[in-house]
C-alpha cells in the first residue's frame, strides 16, 4: 500500500513542486490549503504532469475542529509536509499579529493532531532566515540563530522550537525542519511554478515579470555592499531540487534512519551568487536585455548568506543538481507559458 502523506499549502510554490515529486516516488498526497496565496488550477498542473490528481481540501488549519474533523476522515496518513503559512518578510513588519496566529496555531493544531491521531512523522518547512547576517560563511546548521529580524522570521525561528519541545515531550512523534535558502525556477514542463498574487517581493518573479513587461525595470537594491560587485548574495536552488529534498525527508523519517527526533537541514547549493551576476546569468539563457536600476539598499535586506550543504549532502542523501542557468530558463519559460494562458 502507498504511503499516504498530508501535504499543507500543497497549492503553493514549493508544496505544489514537492506534491509532484511525491507522486513520482509513489507516495499518494492528500493536499490541505485555503488558496489564500495560492490558485486551485495548481492541482492541474499537478495532474498533467503525474497523471494523478492529489486529493484537496480547502480549509484554514487555525481552526482546530476542521482540522480534527479531516484528520478523522483521512485515517491514513503517516507523514505530514507542513507548508502553509504566510511568507512576506514586510507585510509581517506591517502586521505582526496576523503571522504569529497563523503560523504558529496552525503548527500546533497539527502537532496536537498528530499527536491524538498517531500520525509519527513532520517535515517543516523553515528559512535560512533564522541564521540572519552569519558571522561565518559558508553557514552551517550549528551557526547560531540571530534575533529574528521580522515577525516573519520569528515565526520560522518560534516553530522549529515549538517543534523540539513538542517532540521532546512526545517521543512518537518525530521531525525535520528544512531551513530553505532561495527557492527558484519552476518545474521543466512549465506546468506548475511560482505564481505570487499582487506585486511579489522575489527576485526572480520579478526579473521573469519585468523581462515580459509588466514592469519598466528591476530595481537592484543596493550596490555598496561588501561583496565583490557590491550587491548581495544569495543561495538560490532550483524549485526542483528542493522539492526533491523533501522526499529524502520523508524516507529517512519513514524508515527510521534519524538520528533524533528533531534534525535540522540546510537545503542550498553551496554557492553565493550575486543579485548582478543573476542578472547577467538571466540575459544570457534568455538572450534578453533587462533594465535595471540601482537604487537604496533595502531596508532588513542581508547583505550575505550562503549554505553548509555538507550535512544534507551526507545525512540527508540530498545535493541540488540544477544549475541557476537551468532554473533561471525555467522561471522565463513558466513566465511566458502563463502569461499566454491568462
Ligand atoms: C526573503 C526573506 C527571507 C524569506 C524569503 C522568502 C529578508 C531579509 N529575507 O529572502 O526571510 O525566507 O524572502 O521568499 O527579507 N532584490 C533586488 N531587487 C528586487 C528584489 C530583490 O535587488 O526587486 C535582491 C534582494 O536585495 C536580495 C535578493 O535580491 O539581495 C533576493 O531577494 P528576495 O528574493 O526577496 O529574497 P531574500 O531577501 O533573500
Amino acid at each position: 500500500m502507498k504511503s499516504l502523506v498530508l501535504v499543507t499549502g500543497g497549492a503553493g510554490y514549493i508544496g505544489s513542486h514537492t506534491t509532484v515529486e511525491l507522486i513520482h516516488a509513489g507516495f499518494d498526497v492528500v493536499i490541505v490549503d485555503n488558496l489564500s496565496n495560492s490558485r486551485i488550477e495548481v492541482l492541474d498542473g499537478i495532474e498533467n504532469i503525474t497523471g494523478i490528481r492529489p486529493s484537496f481540501e480547502n480549509f484554514n488549519l487555525c481552526d482546530a475542529a476542521l482540522l480534527e474533523e479531516f484528520l478523522t476522515n483521512y485515517p491514513g496518513i503517516q507523514s505530514i509536509i507542513h507548508f502553509a503559512a504566510f511568507k512576506s518578510v514586510e507585510e509581517s513588519v506591517k502586521q505582526p499579529l496576523k503571522y504569529y496566529k497563523n503560523n504558529l496555531l496552525s503548527l500546533i493544531n497539527l502537532l496536537e493532531g498528530m499527536s491524538k491521531h498517531r500520525i509519527p512523522n513532520l517535515v517543516f518547512s523553515s528559512s535560512c532566515t533564522v541564521y540572519g547576517q552569519p558571522d561565518h560563511l559558508p553557514v552551517t546548521e550549528e551557526s547560531t540563530v540571530k534575533a529574528a529580524r521580522s515577525p516573519y522570521g520569528n515565526t520560522k525561528q518560534i516553530s522549529e522550537e515549538i517543534i523540539s519541545n513538542a517532540v521532546e515531550t512526545n517521543s512518537a512523534v518525530q521531525a525535520i525542519s528544512l531551513r530553505y535558502f532561495n527557492p527558484i525556477g519552476a518545474h521543466p514542463s512549465s506546468e506548475i511554478g511560482e505564481l505570487p498574487l499582487g506585486i511579489p517581493d522575489n527576485l526572480v518573479p520579478l526579473i521573469t515579470q519585468t523581462a515580459i513587461g509588466i514592469r519598466d525595470y528591476l530595481r537592484v537594491f543596493g550596490n555598496d555592499y561588501n561583496t565583490p560587485d557590491g550587491s548581495c548574495i544569495r543561495d538560490y536552488l532550483h524549485v526542483v531540487d528542493l522539492a526533491r529534498a523533501h522526499v529524502f525527508a520523508i524516507s529517512r523519517l519513514l524508515s527510521l534512519k534519524n538520528r533524533a527526533n528533531h534534525e535540522i537541514f540546510n537545503l542550498g547549493t553551496g554557492e553565493g551568487v550575486s543579485v548582478l551576476k543573476m542578472i547577467t546569468s538571466f540575459e544570457k539563457v534568455t538572450g534578453l536585455k533587462l533594465p535595471y536600476k540601482i537604487t537604496n539598499r533595502r531596508p532588513g535586506d542581508i547583505e550575505q548568506v550562503w549554505a553548509d550543504t555538507r550535512k544534507a549532502n551526507r545525512t540527508l542523501g540530498w545535493k541540488a543538481e540544477y544549475s541557476i542557468d537551468d532554473a533561471l530558463l525555467s522561471a522565463w519559460n513558466w513566465e511566458k507559458r502563463y502569461r499566454k494562458s491568462h
